[in-house]
């Protein structure tokens, strides 16, 4: 069963707490889940509750400079150098990963872009890697991204079953939100929805049904102080033991899941 799918919108609009609660419930319903932390300001790790002594260990492959010279033939952080393109990425998520409570963490960390459409070799090989883990995974693949996703790629992009952008309450995170599902239409995919995050009072979700459209809009989570009280403890959400504090998220993992999952032999 796959189901691979790219969660962005603006910082702080709550990517990470949805990203880790599915990827969580999703591997509480005996589904194998990899969790991939691609933005730069990561903190995944914490939305999936990995205890501290767990974080403390876990890789960020950016910075694990022996593996991407190994990998692509030339020295991480340098421009100008002549290396592979096409670099094996076969190995690393097992590798570099960490197993927890069902899912696997991958922390992709930040590659630094030079100028001109030229990268350096650790951009190289996360853009590789990521292509390769949306392609070829038989199972759950959920990208925790920054805003945006003209990073992933053409190829890697029509590959996702689905962009999902998380919005708040709040016309800056809306328009962000717009830009994303623009790109989206320019890379040619249609598979894109929003969840609206913090919602406070039935106007803002009619705003959001009006801006997006009632048939893009997934789910709706409404504001609540017991979710940043997790984030503060880092804990999760689904280790909070509120079953009324997750029923949005159950809610959004089975449209999901009814939608979007595919088995063997082609769509549901
Ligand atoms: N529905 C919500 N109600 C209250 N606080 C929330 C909610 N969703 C997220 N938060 C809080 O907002 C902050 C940003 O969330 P986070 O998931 O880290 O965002 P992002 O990954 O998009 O930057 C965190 O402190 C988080 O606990
Ligand atoms: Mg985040």
């Amino acid at each position: 069963m796959s189901l691979k799918l790219a969660i962005t919108g603006k910082g702080g609009v709550g990517k990470s707490t949805l990203a880790g609660t599915l990827a969580r419930l999703m591997a509480a319903d005996g589904r194998r889940v990899l969790a991939i932390d691609a933005d730069p300001d990561a903190n995944l790790a914490s939305a999936l509750g990995l205890p501290e002594e767990l974080r403390r260990t876990v890789h960020t492959i950016s910075e694990e400079r022996q593996l991407i010279e190994e990998r692509t033939g030339a020295k991480a952080r340098e421009f100008g150098q002549v290396f592979r393109l096409n670099p094996d990425v076969s190995g690393i998520a097992e590798q570099y990963g960490t197993a927890f409570e069902g899912t696997h963490l991958l922390v992709l960390g930040a590659a630094q872009q030079a100028g001109g459409g030229c990268a350096c070799p650790e951009a190289v090989l996360l853009k590789a890697l990521v292509r390769h883990l949306v392609l070829q995974r038989d199972e759950v693949v959920i990208l925790d991204m920054e805003a945006g996703i003209e990073h992933l790629g053409r190829g890697t992009a029509m590959g996702v079953d689905l962009i999902l952008a998380v919005v708040e309450p709040g016309q800056r995170s809306v328009e962000t939100a717009h830009r994303i599902q623009t790109m989206a239409r320019s890379l040619g995919i249609q598979r894109f929805a929003v969840v609206l995050n913090k919602s406070v009072s039935a106007e803002d979700r009619r705003w959001m049904a009006e801006e997006f459209g009632a048939e893009s809009l997934l789910g709706i989570i409404p504001f609540d102080r017991r979710i940043a009280e997790a984030d503060r403890r880092a804990v999760s959400l689904i280790d909070l033991g509120s079953e009324d504090l997750l029923l949005p998220f159950r809610q959004i993992q089975q449209i999901l899941q009814q939608q979007f999952e595919k088995v063997e032999g082609g769509l549901r």
